[in-house]
């Protein structure tokens, strides 16, 4: 079954002389639509959004919304997710291609023979997946909600925990539980150099490091807070300090800045401290330009088979009844 649809890539259109964001404005309002954002988009886009957020508080949004148009400005597991929660709304993306390294590191026929090779264990997977693994899937989590629906598993549950090892890594060494470890990464945290990350820190003496538990344990190893998006942004604004290294996708940087102008954050270098590896590829292939189109010809748009999306839908819906009490910055918390 395939849960993709639309038109991939994007196509050339000629909007020279047009205004953006009035014509953004103007079809927002005609299409009775509403624009959702992860915080890795661009500063101009979170600018214009209607809301922004971390994977559980734009899953929420996307289910409660009263709009006819649901324009997603993240990747396309999360626009599929909005199309699962809501289908009876048309749900764009400006770019089909906005993938994810999560996602791709888990076919869900691969996923299927491993479930089916450990009977005895359910399996608890990051949102960051296709609707197929999802629909595989037993319960969904994010990194908001995941530290709060494994502490409700009974401890001798064995548990399948994918695709992100990292995540998986995380929390298994953090609440004492072993789960065996389906081994994807995002290649956007992988990328962290323990390293150049030490040298940051030497350079800014007593700034704490927030991290995304996205990343590997060596990083991970550095840090005074460790949580979701909305985690780290809610650490940015708490913490005592005016300093933060941020270990995690550095578009976040923008709502840091807005919320404490006062502060300064500094995004953690990727590999070699000079490249630009700790920006997800995949978020920014989103545009003004391509989300001009996709209100204004409402396309790309995310179809799906009813049948995988009710499958999917089972394990969404365990998600966000464990996680009803979780809070937006709620997150796998502080170590
Ligand atoms: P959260 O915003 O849920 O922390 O997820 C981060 C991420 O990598 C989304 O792709
Ligand atoms: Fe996927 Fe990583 Fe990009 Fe998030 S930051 S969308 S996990 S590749």
């Amino acid at each position: 079954m395939d849960a993709r649809g639309g038109i991939g890539g994007s196509p050339t259109h000629d909007l020279r002389g047009l205004d953006l964001l009035e014509e953004i404005n103007r079809l927002r309002k005609e299409r009775n639509a509403v624009i959702l954002a992860h915080y890795y988009q661009k500063p101009q886009i979170q600018d214009l959004a209607d809301f922004v957020g971390d994977s559980l508080e734009l899953s929420r949004k996307a289910a409660e919304t009263d709009a006819d148009v649901i324009a997603f400005c993240g990747v396309r597991f999360m626009a599929e997710t909005a199309k699962i929660l809501s289908p009876e709304k048309i749900v764009v993306l400006p770019d089909m291609d906005a993938g994810c390294s999560l996602e791709d590191s888990c076919p869900p026929a691969q996923f299927k023979a491993f479930r089916e090779a450990h009977p005895d264990h359910i399996a608890i997977s990051y949102i960051n997946c296709s609707a197929e693994v999802k629909a595989l899937s037993d319960i969904i989590v994010t990194s908001s909600s995941a530290e709060k629906i494994l502490s409700k598993i009974p401890r001798d549950q064995k548990i399948i925990f994918g695709p992100d090892k990292h995540l998986g890594g995380y929390l298994a060494r953090k609440l004492g539980r072993d789960m065996l470890l389906w081994p994807g990464v995002c290649i956007v945290h992988e990328s962290f150099s323990e390293t150049e990350l030490l040298k940051l820190k030497a350079m800014n003496p007593g700034a704490p490091v927030a991290a995304h538990p996205e990343c590997p344990p060596a990083i991970i190893d550095h840090a005074d807070y460790v949580g979701s998006t909305s985690g780290i942004l809610q650490y940015a604004k708490d913490m005592p300090g005016d300093t933060l290294i941020v270990a995690t996708e550095p578009h976040i940087i923008h709502q840091m800045e807005k919320a404490v102008p006062e502060k300064t954050f500094v995004g953690a270098p990727g590999a070699d401290g000079n490249c630009n590896c700790n920006v997800c590829p995949y978020m920014a292939l989103n545009t003004l330009e391509k989300l001009y189109i996709s209100l204004r010809d409402l396309q790309p748009r995310i179809e799906m088979d009813e049948r995988l999306r009710v499958a999917a839908k089972k394990s969404l819906d365990r998600m966000l009844e464990m996680a009803s009490d979780t809070v937006g910055q709620g997150d796998v918390g502080a170590r």
